[in-house]
């Protein structure tokens, strides 16, 4: 696996060992878990040729997010991806990726989609986002570029924003990987002490049986939501959001929908936890 950290040095490799080849783009923020290493098997089964990106992006926190504190891994990462046969492994600097600051930078922004749920409670991260994967599409091209169902409003957002601009580039989602207890996993979990691990696979559990109800033809959206925050609050949860929306526009759904789509957030202890579920009725 080659390991690059310029832009030019990227363009370089992909120009001469991509050339003629299927070329598929996995972007990251390292500390890779199973989730992570679940898109480079997508990724390796479709394409002939896989590109990891790995960059704590800053634009996509908050002022007063973990961007410090995120966890870094890169030993431990490069192993991994070394050993599922990932062919370019790029980690640029900040410097590198916003070489006249960020606040001095071209923002791609998704109108609507990016200022709810998530967004919400994070002003300015899907912008965050969207402008980093659109030049990490922009430096490494690829034909396909694979992004977790856990993050279901990232992807969405992101399958908008390359048919809105004509990027030529198939946007595939990836199922989540879970612990066995159900909790999604995320580099965020290490944040939770052992009391909170134990408590953490209630937001899978509780968004589970809003989906049940779903499931069963109930249509009471705004009950739904309103007794599964009580309940996340109830064992120790501090919610932003349960909420059930049209999974691709994200709006509320009519009572016809036949397919919606259950979200979670809520912060435990250090961590912000976030999780959903399809439901077809
Ligand atoms: P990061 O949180 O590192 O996640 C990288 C990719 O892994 C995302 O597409 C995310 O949805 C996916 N992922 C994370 N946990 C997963 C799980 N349990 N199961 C399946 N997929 C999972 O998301 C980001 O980084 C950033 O926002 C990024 C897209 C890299 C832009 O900076």
């Amino acid at each position: 696996m080659d390991v690059v950290e310029t832009i030019h040095d990227l363009r370089q490799r992909r120009r001469i060992q991509g050339i003629n080849q299927v070329v598929g783009v996995v972007p990251t923020m390292g500390d890779l878990h199973a989730g992570h290493l679940r898109l480079v098997d997508y990724c390796r089964e479709q394409c002939s040729f896989t590109i990891a990106t790995l960059f704590v992006n800053p634009l996509q926190f908050g002022p007063k997010e973990d961007f410090a504190n995120y966890p870094r891994a890169l030993a431990h990462d490069r192993a991994e991806l070394e050993q599922r046969n990932v062919n370019l492994l790029f980690t640029p600097s900040i410097e590198e990726m916003y070489p006249e600051g960020q606040s001095a930078h071209t923002t791609v922004a998704v109108p609507e989609l990016s200022d709810q749920l998530c967004g919400a409670a994070r002003p300015g991260h899907f912008n965050g986002v969207t402008t980093v994967v659109s030049k990490l599409f922009q430096i490494t091209q690829p034909d396909y570029a694979y992004f977790g169902e856990k993050d279901w409003q990232q992807l969405t957002i992101i399958k908008r924003m390359v048919r809105q601009l004509n990027m030529p580039v198939e946007v595939i989602g990836v199922p989540t990987c879970r612990e066995a207890d159900g909790l999604a996993m995320s580099s965020r979990n290490r944040y939770l002490s052992r009391d909170e691990r134990e408590i953490a696979p209630a937001l899978f559990q509780t968004l589970r049986e809003v989906a049940t109800h779903l499931h069963e033809g109930s249509t009471a959206y705004a009950d739904l939501e309103a007794s599964a925050s009580n309940q996340l609050r109830e064992v120790g949860f501090r919610p932003d959001y349960v909420a059930i929306r049209d999974p691709v526009t994200l709006r509320l759904p009519s009572a016809k929908h036949e397919s919606v789509r259950v979200f979670g957030a809520a912060r435990l202890g250090r961590a912000r936890l976030i999780d959903n579920i399809g439901v077809e009725r």
